[in-house]
């Protein structure tokens, strides 16, 4: 491990040190006598443009702000906020985020191509901090098929890269595309030389998440030994789940000296995903040993990560790390007996710790808008006074149904006026169905102001509704896939549904929440259908 090493005999006054960063290191067991002050290491959040990639995950600028502005509650360092040079959208969002968000650094990634600088650039304009990130591909695999080049003239073009970022930021950042199956003298030679061309930071990401945890480390490890001027940049991890090694890879990048993880909120990103943010946080965080540690609000990563999963239409699995349904019940009889008698026999990390509270103050009929106000808050939301008044209003009914208002329900009433954007929306929905009865469906909606009416039977009354849904849109549209994730607490609890929707040989993905699931069903639907292009 790589560290600063404050070497002391005296540990009287402990908590005054730990408070300050400083960590007491266990080695077997035994507590030595020497303090060891946390080394920073920095959050580069990419949720926004790799996991923005996945098909299906893909946000208006909206929601990308939304998204954004909860990204930062969390206390990232770094939001790489889209590749403005690939479409008009992502050049927009860059913009709005950089206007919106004010805390991070705001990157834009971009190839090492002059157009793609200047076009960053541009986009990058309304941000207080700003970086580019430039970079090309270093394996053979790129450089040859990729490129029909060769190894020094990738070199050159990643040094002009580098350069011609430099003329308008100083924060610029190379990655190496594809290092990991980069040959690690080449390797060194190329961060060596984009180092020298004034890269601050300089990207080592394992493209198709291939190494094992043993040769990532190595590879770090060999850059930090090799490479003249490795400390006037900071080495940084972007690591794939292709054989679900990200996290493993990323601790390996940490113990070998790399300050920057760039990472996703739940792990999404291309193909398998991206390392996953909570993981690294408070893998850290249980092993203070390391003396490494983030600048993470860790109370706030379980609602951000619902907040990400709604939006990007990512459902999370119940066993994930950190943020899945489960990942904190204890459901088997000795587990349940040892956690009885010790939390700490089967838990190593508070659920608290991760904003999983269920003794937190409850929301009931007669709370006010400052209590609203302060949950949404520790939710990551901030809203302004007239949208907090309307969200007071729907929580108002809400609290009159139910007993309890639990996070899912702000959650979706805090969504709610996304769905006021859309061209098309539902107006009413009356459903019959039951034992002995065919079900039938009769739905309203509301199409850029015009009103249309149609019933239909079915097979059950999601898909009575969705039938005559149909019969108003009419479109060669087929259901793929349509998930309803499981009511954790009472059924008068939200029901969350995801749903994908394929037309025109594309596939687009709808979300949306409701205490009632047939609601929630034909919302989910109608919120895909308003992202058909036509
Ligand atoms: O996985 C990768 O190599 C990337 C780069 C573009 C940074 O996402
Ligand atoms: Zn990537």
């Amino acid at each position: 491990m790589r560290k600063c090493v404050c070497d002391t005999q005296n540990i009287e006054g402990l908590s005054h040190w730990y408070e300050k960063g400083l960590f007491l290191l266990k080695e077997n067991s035994i507590i030595k006598k020497k303090l060891y002050m946390a080394e920073r290491l920095y959050i580069f959040d990419t949720t926004l443009r790799d996991g923005e990639q996945v098909p299906g995950c893909q946000l208006n600028t909206v929601e990308k702000i939304e998204v954004a502005k909860a990204i930062e509650s969390l206390g990232v360092d770094v939001i790489e906020a889209g590749f403005p040079i690939s479409s008009p959208g992502d050049f927009k969002s860059v913009e709005e985020i950089s206007k919106a968000v004010s805390l991070p650094v705001i990157c834009a990634l971009t190839r090492s191509v002059q157009k793609d600088i200047d076009v960053a650039f541009d986009a990058l304009k309304y941000a207080k901090l700003k970086r580019i990130h430039t970079g090309i591909g270093t394996s053979d695999y790129h450089i040859q098929y990729k490129f029909n080049s060769n190894q020094e003239e990738i070199m050159q073009r990643a040094v002009a890269a580098v350069k011609y970022a430099k003329r308008y930021v100083e924060d610029v950042e190379f990655y190496c595309e594809d290092a990991g199956r980069t040959d690690n003298v080449y390797l060194a030679r190329i961060v060596e030389a984009v180092i020298k061309a004034g890269a601050t930071v300089v990207n080592i990401p394992d493209t198709t998440g291939y190494c094992l945890p043993t040769e990532y480390a190595e590879k770090i490890n060999f850059l930090m030994e090799n490479v003249n001027g490795i400390h006037n940049a900071i080495i940084s991890t972007h690591c794939h789940n292709d054989l679900g090694m990200a996290t493993a890879n990323t601790m390996a990048g940490i113990m070998s000296g790399a300050r920057q993880v760039e990472v996703t909120i739940n792990g999404i990103g291309e193909r398998a995903g991206n390392t996953a943010l909570e993981e690294i946080v408070m893998t850290l965080r249980s092993h203070k040993e390391l003396g490494v540690d983030t600048n993470i609000n860790s109370k706030n990563i379980s609602s951000v990560s619902r907040i990400v999963s709604n939006l990007m239409n990512m459902p999370i699995q119940a066993n994930k790390a950190i943020v899945g349904r489960n990942a904190f019940a204890h459901s088997s009889g000795i587990h349940q007996d040892g956690v009885l008698k010790n939390i700490k026999t089967y838990e190593i990390i508070d659920p608290k710790d991760v904003g999983i509270d269920d003794n937190s103050i409850e929301l009931t009929a007669r709370s006010g808008r400052a209590a609203l106000k302060y949950h949404l808050q520790s939710l990551g939301i901030e809203l302004s006074q007239e949208k907090l008044d309307k969200v007071y209003e729907g929580f108002l009914k809400v609290a009159d149904s139910k007993k309890y208002v639990t996070d899912d329900d702000l959650l979706m009433l805090a969504g709610k006026d996304r769905v006021d954007t859309h061209r098309i929306k539902l107006d009413y929905l009356y459903v019959t169905s039951g034992v002995g009865v065919d079900p039938k469906a009769t739905i309203g909606l509301d199409i850029a102001g015009e009103k249309f009416e149609a019933e239909s039977s079915g097979d059950g009354p999601v898909d009575a509704a969705i039938n005559a849904l149909k019969k108003i849109v009419n479109k060669k549209m087929v259901l793929q896939e349509f998930l309803i994730q499981a009511i954790t607490k009472g059924s008068d609890d939200v029901g969350k549904v995801h749903m994908r929707v394929e037309y025109n040989g594309n596939v687009y993905s709808g979300f949306a929440a409701n205490t009632d699931i047939v609601a929630a069903s034909v919302s989910a639907y109608i919120d895909a259908l308003n992202k058909f292009p036509d």
